[in-house]
């Protein structure tokens, strides 16, 4: 490890040993955004309430999450169709990704996970704030998808 680094770890662990640090410069340096949500396999991807029959999920999807038309992360569904992007805020503005700007796509056709649906178009969904945890010394703000609509068909 370069010598500059090693520094800047030891500040890190100085700046969390030190209790009295005032909260707003710790909360700063130790946030995480956490992006998650459920992909279902049907026309439109969302959760149906009460479905006559139960849709099941969208397993193996790349989702992306784009701004400005640049993907600045992306994930796979694992078997329940959920999926789990991590960011560092201080990389990423909250602000800008809850704004129109920002998208959730899920980018594998609908035909993957049921031939009788779309094989073109896209499923897109703007970001929603859902809340924050406490998880030890880092605080999380949750993300999830809004609704999404099958786009580009
Ligand atoms: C992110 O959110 C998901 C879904 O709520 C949760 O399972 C996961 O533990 C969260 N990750 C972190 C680092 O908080
Ligand atoms: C998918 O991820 C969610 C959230 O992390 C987890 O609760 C669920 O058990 C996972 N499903 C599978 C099949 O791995
Ligand atoms: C596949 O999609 C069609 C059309 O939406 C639906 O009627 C059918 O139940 C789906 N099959 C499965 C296994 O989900």
């Amino acid at each position: 490890m370069a010598m500059g680094s090693l520094k800047y770890v030891a500040f890190l662990l100085m700046v969390v040993s030190t209790s009295h640090i005032a909260d707003a410069q710790l909360s700063r340096l130790l946030n995480l955004i956490n992006i998650s949500g459920l992909v279902s396999c049907s026309l439109n991807g969302n959760i149906i309430a009460n479905p006559t029959t139960p849709i099941p999920p969208f397993p193996n999807a790349l989702v992306e999450v784009s701004c400005g038309g640049n993907v600045i992360s992306s994930a796979i569904t694992n078997g329940s169709g959920m999926f789990n992007i991590i960011l560092n805020p201080l990389q990423f503005l909250l602000s800008n990704l809850l704004s129109s700007n920002c998208n959730v796509h899920v980018v594998t056709p609908l035909s993957n996970c049921n031939a009788t649906l779309p094989s073109t178009g896209i499923l897109q969904s703007p970001l929603q704030f859902i809340g924050t945890t406490a998880r030890g010394l880092f605080n999380v703000f949750n993300l999830a998808p809004e609704t999404f609509q099958l786009i580009g068909i």
